[in-house]
């Protein structure tokens, strides 16, 4: 596993956001064979997703030959719901770039049959040559996607509970009333997100210390389902120093150290050095 620290979460946007372009670039999509993007939804990517919008407006890329599978949706509220990760997309990327509508995937929250709502997701990814980058952020209590503790590292997209620590996380879009968050999500599962050829997470913020600890420190776990990325060949990490807190002083330095030739995000827009 890879960990790229950046001072704060402006870099860390602008990390992410150039190493997302350079591989679209690098991989020369068409509309035949589309480069397949992994997306989430939450504050963690918001700066990359504004520096993704600044790329494209400035022609360094394009999303023309990009196919999107986003991570995971709200079961009960409408889709035109402000707080909607439909809504969240469209409004905060989908919009302002010039990426094909018939080409975003969000899983349907309102599906009748939610079985097979997340079994066609799995069919849809798989069909779309499987998933080139899938980008995440994680929960306070390390979950990836809505996969939270406890679930199974092997699982793939289906219905899961959302536990207390979430509805508390995500209370502050819900007018900070933890009743008004919905209970219930579809989410792809960890086994979904780890099929990726790659795998990059962000993490943000001191309130994600303890779960980047157990991600990087700690065994593979189910209690943190970020821990899975241990086992991925392809697994990244780019977060900001505020998450690094809980982290021993030997594994920041190691990690400082063996990344420090990678460190600055405006030399990888012309990098040929990237997984
Ligand atoms: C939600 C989403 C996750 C996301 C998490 C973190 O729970 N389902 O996919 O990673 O929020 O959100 P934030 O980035 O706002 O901390």
């Amino acid at each position: 596993m890879r960990l790229i620290i950046q001072a704060n979460h402006e870099l860390t946007s602008k990390w992410v956001a150039n190493y997302m372009a350079r591989k679209i670039i690098l991989a020369r999509p068409t509309k035949e064979k589309p480069f397949v993007l992994g997306l989430p939804t939450g504050s963690s990517p918001l700066g990359t997703y504004a520096e993704l919008i600044r790329l494209y407006k400035s022609g360094i890329i394009s999303f023309q030959n990009v196919v999107t599978f986003n991570m995971d949706e709200y079961v009960g509220i409408p889709k035109d719901h402000p707080q909607s990760y439909h809504t969240f997309m469209w409004s905060n990327l989908f919009s302002h770039i010039d990426i094909r509508e018939e080409n975003v995937n969000i899983l349907n929250g309102n599906a009748p049959d939610i079985k097979a709502e997340c079994q066609a997701y799995e069919d849809k990814i798989k069909a779309a040559g499987g998933i080139d980058l899938f980008l995440g952020g994680i929960g306070p209590d390390g979950h990836l996607a809505f996969n939270e503790p406890g679930s199974s590292l092997a699982s793939r997209t289906r219905d899961k509970e959302l536990n207390l620590d979430t509805k508390i996380a995500n209370s502050r879009f819900f007018d900070n009333d933890v009743d008004q968050v919905p209970s219930s999500s579809l989410t792809v599962g960890v086994g979904t997100v780890m099929d990726a050829r790659e795998v990059l997470i962000i993490v943000n913020g001191f309130n994600k210390s303890r779960a980047l600890q157990h991600g990087v420190e700690e065994g593979v776990n189910h209690m943190w389902t970020i821990s899975a990325l241990q086992l991925h060949p392809r697994g990244m990490i780019v977060c900001d120093e505020a998450a690094t807190y809980e982290l021993k002083v030997g594994t920041y330095k190691h990690f400082k150290d063996i990344e420090k030739n990678h460190l600055d995000p405006d030399q990888l827009l012309n990098s040929d050095l990237i997984w």
